[in-house]
């Protein structure tokens, strides 16, 4: 399962359901009915918990990470105190309200529609982009690609966007929304690769696009993921254990 995603093509058989441009400018995408858009108090969705157990696998000392569509802010709360800075996006203010009341230093949640681009005033390159719903609430493959572009463009050399394959075939069950926006890996591969973002497949739901070589967790830091997984008894005889191999 685990490899770079294999393309058929032409794109414009596999896309033919969708609306080339929507001809918006100003507010691009479906704004879906609320129950769907405020996630403030709604749990962590299975997809976003996948990637966020893939995240905790990398040392994120100097990291910077962009959460597109923050929820709840779940992954700011579990990261943000290990990475140097998280920045996420909402379209919705109580989710933003709910970010912002965190107080957490350097988590910054900004209100920004992911398809009418990021804007001027959320600056640098990002190591890791997380976005389980790439596709979810796109409205057409104009601004599909325009989104992936700057996502490629705001990664470092080695960075990488991490999404997954259930958020990815999951759309907002709202009226008039075409159900040809339920992507399958392979679709958001073409898209991806249209841009020039390669798709890696990470075992059987998880993806990660980048523009070439990304970084990879190591075996320290896979190691100090698997002491925050388990019971602290157990973790302390497994650090002894790890401090005496390492003095050998
Ligand atoms: C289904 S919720 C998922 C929340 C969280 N990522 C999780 O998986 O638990 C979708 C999220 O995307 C955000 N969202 C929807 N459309 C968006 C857009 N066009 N730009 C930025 N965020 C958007 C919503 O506000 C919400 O935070």
């Amino acid at each position: 399962m685990t490899g770079q995603v294999t393309i058929t093509w032409p794109a414009a058989d596999r896309f033919s359901a969708l609306p080339l441009a929507c001809g918006n400018a100003i507010d691009p995408g479906i704004v879906a009915a609320d129950d769907w858009r405020d996630w403030s108090d709604r749990a962590t969705t299975v997809d976003q918990r996948r990637i966020e157990n893939y995240l905790d696998r990398f040392s994120l000392a100097g990291k910077r990470i962009l959460h597109v569509g923050i929820g709840n802010s779940g992954l700011a709360l579990r990261f943000a105190r290990r990475a140097d800075e998280v920045v996420g996006i909402s379209i919705d203010a109580r989710e933003l309200t709910l970010a912002h009341g965190l107080g957490l230093a350097n988590y910054v949640a900004v209100e920004r529609n992911k398809y009418a681009g990021l804007g001027d005033d959320i600056e640098g390159r990002f190591d890791f982009i997380i976005d389980n719903n790439i596709n979810s609430a796109c409205c057409c493959l104009s601004h599909l690609q325009g989104l992936l572009e700057e996502y490629g463009d705001r990664l470092t050399p080695c960075g990488q966007i991490l999404t997954d394959r259930e958020g990815l075939a999951w759309i907002p069950e709202a009226a008039g929304l075409n159900p040809r926006w339920r992507f399958s890996l392979e679709d958001l591969a073409c898209a991806a690769d249209l841009t020039g973002l390669t798709t890696e497949a990470i075992g059987s739901h998880l993806a990660a696009l980048s523009r070439g070589d990304r970084a990879q967790p190591t075996l320290a830091s896979r190691t100090s993921s698997l002491l925050r997984r388990t019971p602290p008894a157990v973790a302390r005889r497994l650090k002894r254990l790890r401090t005496r191999l390492a003095r050998r």
